[in-house]
């Protein structure tokens, strides 16, 4: 065994989180846990956990169940095409007679990477795949003071390498599980506490100084501003909503009347109230006001830009076309982004 898996092992082993899916073999379990884990933090992931899996606590009960329900489990959590995969591969793993119990047969299942296959089969079937995601490059890098480049694609092949090596290939379980808290924990992005680090002393980063540096990303994210109005149609007890299609943010969630532009139009009341009138003709409108204007809602590529509006129409309206006429008792049943959740909130009693 490497210094390196020694030392880190001693670590957990003093400083390890429990954690629900780290009591488990199940490979459903570590798989639903891996997929709740990859763009969130435990401390947001762990009641999502509980709750899903006491929903749905086998792949048959999953793979059963309404997509819009796997979507209301997931609401809150981002990323949602996570919680679509994790439906469609459901039902695949029941067609085709159980969980996979090869590394490849994991990789196959949709949603499901490197990472994500190296960690359901070291922690379900101790199979000795090294886990290798942002926490693993940046403990290398800086251990071993690289500074090629992670997204590149030198910097993948050299870093899954060094991973490889370093892994404990007899404990390659407590090793991975080791590696993701000392990340989190110990060797963290910002103000690692290096100082009661057990690898400080071979740690290269630590004795030239380049901590705070490593690791190395060649390319910026390039983020994209969108400028979203929302607005919270009622007519009589009902308003309007509708599914998101396409290939976009938030799809299969539900929104109200969206009406998007390619600038902030909270100073342009005419321009907005011109393509209301485009999107309901003739109707009168009873009331019109803004609720909030001016939020801002960062996601990973993404800022949306957002305004929230309420707009009365009389009680016999008919149709929007493209949405759904709903009561709004019954609001709460359906999943939303968080952006729409907050519009909700701020409209409604606090019920859904
Ligand atoms: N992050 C991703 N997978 C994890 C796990 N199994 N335990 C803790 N943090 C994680």
């Amino acid at each position: 065994m490497s210094v390196f898996a020694d030392k880190l092992i001693d670590w957990y082993k003093k400083n390890k989180r429990d954690l629900p899916w780290r009591e488990t073999k199940d490979p459903y379990r570590i798989w639903i846990s891996e997929i709740i884990l990859q763009q969130t933090r435990v401390a947001q992931g762990y009641d999502y956990f509980v709750r899903f899996i006491r929903r749905f606590p086998d792949v048959y009960a999953l793979a059963a169940a309404e997509e819009d329900e796997v979507m209301k489990y997931w609401q809150g959590l981002g990323y949602y095409s996570r919680a679509r995969n994790l439906h469609a591969a459901a039902q695949s793993i029941v067609a085709n007679g159980g969980f996979p119990v090869t590394y490849e047969g994991v990789l196959a299942l949709k949603g499901v990477g490197e990472y994500t296959a190296a960690a359901i089969c070291s922690f379900a079937y101790g199979m000795p795949y090294a886990v290798v995601d942002g926490n693993v490059y940046r403990i290398l890098s800086r251990w071993l003071g690289i500074d090629t480049p992670i997204d590149s694609t030198l910097g993948k092949k050299l870093f899954a390498q060094v991973a490889d090596e370093l892994l404990d290939k007899f404990n390659p379980a407590m090793y991975n599980q080791a590696i993701m808290d000392f990340g989190a924990l110990q060797c963290t992005p910002v103000s690692p506490d290096c100082l009661s680090c057990p690898l400080a002393d071979s740690c290269l980063a630590l004795a030239n100084g380049s901590v705070e540096a490593l690791p190395v990303k060649q390319h910026k994210t390039k983020v994209t501003n969108r400028y979203f109005n929302y607005i919270y149609v009622r007519t009589g007890e009902c308003t309007f909503i509708r599914k998101r299609t396409g290939k976009d943010i938030w799809k299969n969630l539900y929104e109200p009347l969206l009406i998007e532009a390619d600038a902030d139009l909270s100073e342009n009341a005419s321009k907005l109230e011109q393509k209301i009138f485009d999107v309901l003709g003739e109707t009168p409108i009873c009331f019109f006001r803004p609720v909030k204007v001016g939020v801002k809602h960062v996601l990973s590529h993404r800022v949306i830009h957002a305004n929230f509006y309420e707009l009365v129409l009389p009680d016999d309206f008919g149709a929007l076309e493209g949405y759904q006429k709903v009561a709004e008792e019954d609001l709460h049943k359906f999943a939303v982004s968080n952006l729409v959740y907050q519009f909700f909130s701020l409209i409604l009693k606090p019920n859904h």
